[in-house]
This record gives C-alpha cells, structure tokens and sequence, in this order.
C-alpha cells in the first residue's frame, strides 16, 4: 500500500470527519486511534474511502506508514492528552517531522509545545479548525499557526480540505506559535456572543410575546434570507422548527435551559481581560451560560420576586432583526479589537482581514457580513476600529435605533437580555467623547492619591477635595 500523506491520531468526532476529508480529497491517510475497536469501526463505515485510509494498530505503525517527512495530525482532547499523544510520537519521529495540534487548545500550551519542540528539532503547528463535524467533513475553516516553514509541507493538504469561499481556500497560516489556535478562540468567544444574542431574540419572541418555537422558528428562516445571513441564524431556525419525536412537543421546550461550555468563550475573555480589553457581548454571553446553570437558583428567584406585572411593549419583527445586526456586528467588533491587541502583544502581526476572509465560509460565525468586514479591515479601519469604517457606520447608525427600542422593551417588561445590553454599553461609551471617567478619577484621587490629568494638560496633579 502506498505510504500515506499524513496520519491522524484520534478518531472522535472531529478526527474522524477530518481523516475521512482528507482521503476524499485524494489523499492516504493513516489513522491510529488507542482504542482499535473504534478504529475498526471507523474503517468498517469508511465505504470507498476506506482504499484511501490505512488502519495503524499502533503509534508506531502509524509512524512507519508514512511518508517523509512525516506529518501527524493530532485529534484528541484539548489539554493533557495532547502532551502525552506527543511524548508518545517523539521517540518515533525525526527531526523535520511535523506535529499538528487541530484541537481547541489553549495557546499557551501551542506556544509552549511548538517551542519545546523547536527545540529539539521537530516542526510543530497549532491548528484551529471550526465547523463542527459536518463541517471537518465537507470543509471546516482552518486557522493555522506556527513557523511558516513547517506549514509549507502540509499546506496542499490543508487547503484542499477547507471550506471554499468563491474558490479561495478558508485556510490561512496567520502567525507564528499560538497564533492560529488564539484565533479560533475568539471565533469561539464571538460564536458564544452571536449564540447569546440569538437566544435573546428568541427569548423576547417567545416569552415577552408568546409565540410559538415553530413561529420564530419561521422568523429566523426568513430573516437567513436578509441582512443576518449566516449559519447560526439559519440553524436556529431549524433547530427551533424541530419537534421531540417522544412528546411531539417542541424540541426546545423538552431541552433544560442551562448551557454547557468547554472553556474557549471564558478563554477568550480571561485572555482579553488580562490584556486590557473588555469585549463585553463575549462577557454576557459567559456569562449568560454560567449564570444558566444556576437553575434552582433561578427558580427560587422567580418565586421571590414574580414579574407578572411587568410586561413587554410590542416590539417590531424589523426592529427584532436589525437590533441582532446592530449587537452582532459590535461583537465582531470586539473579537477584532481582541485580535488586533494580541497580535500586539505578542508579535504576531495577525492580517484581520485574512482572517475575516477565513471566515467567510466552513465555520461556525460564518456570515453575510463578514465578506464586508474582510474589505472594510483590507480598506484600513478608522482608529483601528470596525464601528467607525464608513461601510459599517452605513450599517449601524440606522440599526442602533432599533436595538435601542428592543432593549428598552425588554427591560421594562424583565427580560434578560444581557448581551444586547451589553453590545448597547459599549456602542454608547465608545460614541461619547466626554464619558464620566472624570469622576472615577477623582474619586481614585480623593482615596488614594492616584493623581489625574487635566484636560488643559499635565498628569499627576490633585485635588484639593475638602477633607
Ligand atoms: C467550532 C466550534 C467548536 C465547538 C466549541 C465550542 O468552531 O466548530 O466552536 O469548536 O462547538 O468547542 O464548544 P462549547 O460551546 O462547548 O464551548
């Protein structure tokens, strides 16, 4: 059998997508997975594929069945399972052979691996792929890091098996060491933030208005077709049309209401916040999952204070949608904001609209408006600042009215919408040029003698605060 291309180790779901991907696009591939039943299950529903695909027994049959230099994708769990996958590969690679995390690693740790592994001369590349299943399948985005070198070998593979966006491969090496996983980590915070803010669309049309899961369900699917465009707002249509096989009831209504999180949203805020930026649709949107998961909490809530006296005003289906785009455009905002700091800090000299451009098709936050954030960015961003390019000032100035009156509605009637509000927040202080931080300076000045500037100049002076 011929030598294979590249081997995958780890069969779950996303390896196993991503192996079978691979060999669709003509490539051998090998596949180890530690349990070898799953790996004979695998192979057993791999159809024509299989002819493509080499069954490895052991690491090292999947080390010898390929060529060189040899390239191994690692599939396993994010976190300790990547660093003993590796250990283990080592004693039987060569210098030159490259190991490619494709989980959602913590960049810290792709930054650490790729330099221990630099170090002994082994090429190492982080891997952010985003697309869930269907998508490592048939074409995830693919966010690479590492030296440029070490993805030159494998970059046929890698661009073969993305997602297409009018041809142009959604692969893109973006940076070195930790880059490319840094990025799908803020694809992963935004994703959290645009999820949270569909919810509490959702939210709004379904308990401030009373209507019905199949209902909105039919809005989401409409509004797919406009302006909100995109893959999460068409799932949700989907997903909110679905019924529960056993009751016949409506599948969301049988599903318990606290969210679960593998940890990249409240990565991506702990990694803003220690950089000094506050993306605060991502922080509502952590937020919102863990304060979901506080159900009896909740419940004893409602029973001490009931709302039933206060109810929602109408709110316009128009106002509902423009108000989504409003908040989720401030959310990219932010993501890029993110972006841009980090790249900053370390380095990396991340070009936003390539990965705007990666974007575009294959992933999860995949929409219309990111094509139009790829040439806003390429056009060169107004203080570095998405909400200030001329194109997405024509798109928010007449859509901030309406998330105005959405959250004004929702609040009166005591609807959670922390995301919006949140969105809302940033977008006022961010367009206030006299804020109220003057205040918090004195204050700071009258306890602690932190000093401030004047606005006729200087730092360091103080007040005379009549003490
Ligand atoms: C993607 C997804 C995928 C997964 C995340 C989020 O881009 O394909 O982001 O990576 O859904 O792990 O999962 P949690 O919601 O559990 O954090």
């Amino acid at each position: 059998m011929a030598q294979a291309r590249i081997g995958v180790v780890g069969l779950g779901t996303m390896g196993a997508a991503l192996a079978l991907n691979i060999a669709d696009n003509g490539f051998q591939t090998a596949v180890y997975n530690r349990n070898s039943t799953v790996t004979a299950d695998f192979m057993a529903n791999a159809g024509d594929l299989a002819e493509r695909l080499t069954p490895a027994e052991t690491v090292d049959a999947l080390v010898s069945s390929l060529e060189r230099p040899r390239a191994v994708l690692v599939m396993v769990t994010a976190g300790a399972a990547v660093d003993s996958v590796i250990e283990g590969l080592l004693p039987l690679l060569d210098e030159g052979d490259l190991i490619i995390d494709g989980g959602n690693a913590d960049f810290h740790d792709t930054r650490r691996r790729e330099a221990a592994l630099a170090e002994k001369g082994f090429n190492f590349i982080g891997m952010g792929v985003s697309g869930g299943e269907e998508g490592a399948r048939h074409g995830p985005s693919i966010m690479v890091g590492g030296p440029a070198a070490s993805y030159e070998p494998i970059r046929d593979v890698i661009e073969a098996i993305a997602a297409k966006y009018k041809d142009a491969p959604c692969a893109a090496h973006l940076g070195p060491d930790g880059a490319g996983h840094f990025v799908k980590t803020v694809h992963n915070g935004i994703e959290y933030a645009d999820m949270q803010l569909i919810a509490e669309v959702y939210g709004l049309l379904r308990h401030g208005d009373g209507r019905s899961p199949s209902a909105i369900g039919r809005l989401f699917e409409d509004w797919n077709g406009g302006v909100l465009q995109s893959y999460l707002v068409e799932i949700t249509g989907k997903v909110l049309q679905a019924t529960d096989p056993d009751t016949g009831a409506p599948m969301v209504d049988v599903i318990l209401d606290k969210a679960g999180q593998k940890g990249t949203g409240r990565w991506t805020l702990i990694e803003a916040l220690k950089m000094g930026q506050s993306p605060s649709t991502i922080e509502a949107a952590v937020a919102a999952r863990s304060w979901s998961s506080a159900k009896s909490i909740r419940e004893h809530g409602e029973r001490v204070y009931p709302s039933d006296d206060l109810h929602m005003g109408p709110v316009l289906d128009s106002d509902l949608e423009e108000a989504l785009l409003a908040a989720r455009i401030i959310a990219y905002a932010q993501g890029l904001s993110l972006l841009a700091a980090a790249s900053d800090e370390y380095g990396w000299d991340l070009d936003l609209a390539q990965v705007a451009e990666i974007w575009r098709a294959g992933c999860i936050i995949r929409s219309a408006l990111l094509d139009p954030i790829a040439k806003a960015v390429r056009d060169g961003l107004p203080d570095g600042q998405l909400i200030l390019a001329p194109s997405f000032v024509d798109r928010l100035a007449p859509a901030i009215p309406a998330l105005r009156r959405a959250a004004a509605a929702a609040i009166a009637g005591g609807r959670a919408i922390p995301a919006m509000t949140a969105a809302l927040g940033y977008f006022d202080t961010m367009t206030t040029a006299r804020g109220t931080t003057d205040l918090i300076q004195a204050q700071r000045d009258f306890f602690g003698a932190h000093g401030f500037e004047r606005i006729d100049g200087g730092s360091g002076h103080h007040g005379l605060w009549g003490r």
